[in-house]
């Protein structure tokens, strides 16, 4: 942001903080977050999604990271699953894990706390010896391509991008999002 302002969550200005970037605290997400994540309904079918990942954090098998600027709330979020039930070619528990719902909020995007995110999600992860990073990018998201691809991320195949869950009403939706799987190797 060229002025050094910040903009709410709701779109609004707030010029009296004038260097947001220094402010925001990533950390662990808590319970009391989970409402927040929702950012005013517009990802509240994934209610029981992210309930169940915080649940898998309970459990050791997720990490769910969350970037908090005090005057204004969660303005960004990565998750880590570490231990796939279905599959261990995303996650296996002890040297690969997954990455997913990699977000900022569109006022604070281009500033560098996409990148900060995901340097914490790698340091996290080597501290607990995993050495493997995999994540799907749908295959029109060419931003976010670019950013993984500067961070070392190798396109490794194809992926459907076939899920289904169940939305806030209990619906279950089929989801088909083709995409690339990508990996990154890390030094430890
Ligand atoms: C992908 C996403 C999380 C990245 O977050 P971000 O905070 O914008 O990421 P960064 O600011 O770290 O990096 C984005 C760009 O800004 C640049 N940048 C980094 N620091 C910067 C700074 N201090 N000033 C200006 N630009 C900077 C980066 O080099 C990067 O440039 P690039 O597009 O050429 O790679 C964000 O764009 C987003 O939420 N997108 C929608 C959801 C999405 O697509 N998620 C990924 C699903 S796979």
């Amino acid at each position: 942001m060229s002025d050094g302002s910040v903009i709410n969550q709701d779109g609004k200005r707030n010029t009296s903080d004038s260097n947001w970037l220094s402010q925001v605290q990533i950390r662990h997400a808590l319970q009391a977050d989970l409402p927040s994540m929702e950012w005013e309904s517009e990802y509240s079918r994934y209610r029981k999604v992210y309930a169940g990942v915080f649940q898998k954090t309970k459990h050791g098998m997720a990490v769910m990271w969350v970037a908090d600027l005090p005057s204004v709330g969660l303005i960004g979020q990565v998750f880590v699953l570490l231990k796939s039930k279905g599959s261990l070619t995303l996650a296996d528990g002890f040297r690969r894990a997954y990455l997913h719902s990699f977000r900022v909020r569109l006022a604070y995007r281009g500033a560098g706390l996409g990148k900060r995110l995901m340097e914490i999600v790698e340091d996290d992860l080597r501290e607990r010896d995993f050495n493997e990073i995999t994540l799907n990018v749908d295959r029109n998201n060419l931003d976010a391509l670019r950013l993984y691809r500067n961070l070392g991320y190798l396109v490794v195949g194809k992926d459907p991008g076939r899920w289904s869950y169940q939305d806030e009403n209990n619906v279950l939706r089929e989801v088909e999002e083709p995409g690339w799987r990508l990996l990154k190797k890390m030094s430890n």
